[in-house]
């Protein structure tokens, strides 16, 4: 019962079992993907990629207001396909953490061939990684607040910044009937884990984020982006992903149903 209330209030906490589950399943993906790993957002449509750009807009915007060589910790970042983009973009060291060995093997493999010196990977559980206290100047995070306790990491990472650093995450919104039914119809024809069914990200998830922050700027993109698929076989993709962009403009009040979210949250707040 207990659980249950929970699931509604934010997403689900998993169990050990469903936990080991969910990172089989991205052990398994690593495997596939050993060499043909998509990084940052060419991994996507043009119609889709407004909140990576967003996404990357916020993080170079942050680190360069820092007045120093910054410290980044990429949570959750599979297989780097941020994480290399992340390191390109500030001034600074970038740590790339994720809990399956499979996917930072990939990341490593990458990294290998591209040599850049400012970035490292890790294997290591999110709800158990240790770190400093007010270590890091920034904690990003791309499509993974889905799996994760949410109480237990947010006050890591709340721990983990220091009194001036940022939280910039992006990840997909629950409420668009449509996007939700393709989650389900991913799920039931095994392209996806339950977690991104049943922990996809709603306003109660943001509301406990901003309210553990000083400040917190948010952007919903994407509400007509179901649109993409069918109309870039009429007017092609570049114009699809204009008219994709340009709708969540004229139609604000729509941005409940967006597909994804973007946000960076800054100045956190320690509980004692
Ligand atoms: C949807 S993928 C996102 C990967 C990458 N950040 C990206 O943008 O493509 C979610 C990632 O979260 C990782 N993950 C899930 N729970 C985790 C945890 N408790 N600790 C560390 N990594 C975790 C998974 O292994 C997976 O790589």
């Amino acid at each position: 019962m207990v659980r249950s209330s929970l699931c509604k209030q934010y997403h689900m906490q998993l169990s050990d079992s469903e936990k080991n589950d969910e990172k089989v399943w991205y052990q398994k993906q690593s495997l596939k993907n050993i060499g043909s790993c998509r990084f940052s957002m060419g991994a996507f449509p043009k119609y889709l990629q407004k909140p990576y750009r967003i996404y990357e807009t916020m993080i170079h915007r942050c680190g360069s207001l820092l007045p120093r060589p910054i410290q980044v910790l990429d949570l959750c970042c599979g297989m780097g396909e941020f994480t290399f983009r992340i390191a390109e973009l500030i001034h600074g060291t970038v740590l790339g953490v994720d809990y399956s060995a499979e996917s930072i093997q990939v990341a490593v493999r990458e990294l290998k061939k591209r040599q850049l010196s400012n970035l490292r990977f890790e294997v290591g559980d999110s709800e158990q990684c240790q770190f400093k206290d007010e270590f890091f100047d920034m904690i990003c995070m791309s499509g993974s607040l889905s799996y994760l306790n949410l109480d237990v990491v947010l006050e890591k990472i709340c721990r983990w910044l220091k009194p001036d650093g940022a939280f910039i995450a992006v990840d997909t919104y629950g409420y668009n009937p449509l996007f939700n039914l393709k989650r389900q119809l991913n799920y039931w024809f095994h392209y996806t884990t339950k977690q991104t069914v049943t922990g996809v990200p709603k306003k109660p998830t943001l509301d406990k984020i901003r309210s553990r922050f000083q400040s917190f700027e948010i952007e919903y993109c994407g509400t007509f982006a179901f649109m993409g698929p069918f109309l870039k076989y009429l007017i092609g993709e570049a114009y699809t992903a204009k008219w994709v962009d340009r709708l969540d403009d004229v139609f604000p009040f729509l941005k409940k149903y967006a597909f994804k979210f973007v946000f960076c949250a800054k100045g956190p707040k320690v509980q004692k």
